[in-house]
């Protein structure tokens, strides 16, 4: 089991896309384990997207990321990253393929509606940036064995 941390970007709060998808996720099968709404502040988002720094992108992208709300999520389940990964869908919006988020809901580039984990280190490093202790939840759903063959001990 892996927990990956999401983050609905402005854009996804504004035009009221959160719903539709967490639901993707839900329906995937994938457990939620962490919510958070909160504006990120410059310093946070310089930290957080600190690989970017001296892009051309970055100052746009700083200054959208704190633009307004977004909602930060834990995402658990067995490979969580590269699963939540190839549903975000590739980067630009304009490109991304349909039946991925970002292919079926924007067409922008920068404003590409969702931020992923996309490494074991990442989700670390981005878990201590955006949860405090007890933030996330370790809880148990009922209907985990019929999401997960569970017959070998281990979910599969
Ligand atoms: P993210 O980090 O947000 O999950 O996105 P990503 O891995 O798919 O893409 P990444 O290369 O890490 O870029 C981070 C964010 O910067 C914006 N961007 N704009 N206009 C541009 O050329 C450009 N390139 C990147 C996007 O918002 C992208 O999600
Ligand atoms: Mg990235």
């Amino acid at each position: 089991m892996e927990t990956t941390l999401i983050i609905l970007k402005p854009d996804a709060v504004q035009r009221g896309l959160m719903g539709k998808i967490i639901t993707r996720f839900e329906e995937k099968g994938l457990q939620i384990v962490g919510v958070k709404m909160m504006q990120i502040s410059p310093e946070l988002a310089a930290t957080h997207y600190q690989d970017h720094k001296g892009k051309p992108f970055y100052d746009g992208l700083v200054g959208f990321m704190t633009s307004a709300p977004v909602l930060v999520l834990a995402i658990k389940g067995v490979g969580a990253i590269a699963i939540c990964r190839k549903m975000m869908g590739a980067t630009f919006g304009s490109n991304a393929d349909s039946g991925t988020i970002r292919g079926d809901f924007g067409v922008s580039n920068s404003f590409n509606l969702i931020h992923g984990s996309d490494s074991p280190e990442a989700a670390k490093r981005e878990f201590g940036l955006f949860f405090s202790e007890g933030g996330v939840l370790d809880y148990e759903r009922k209907i985990e064995s019929w999401v997960y063959d569970m017959s070998g001990g281990d979910p599969e």
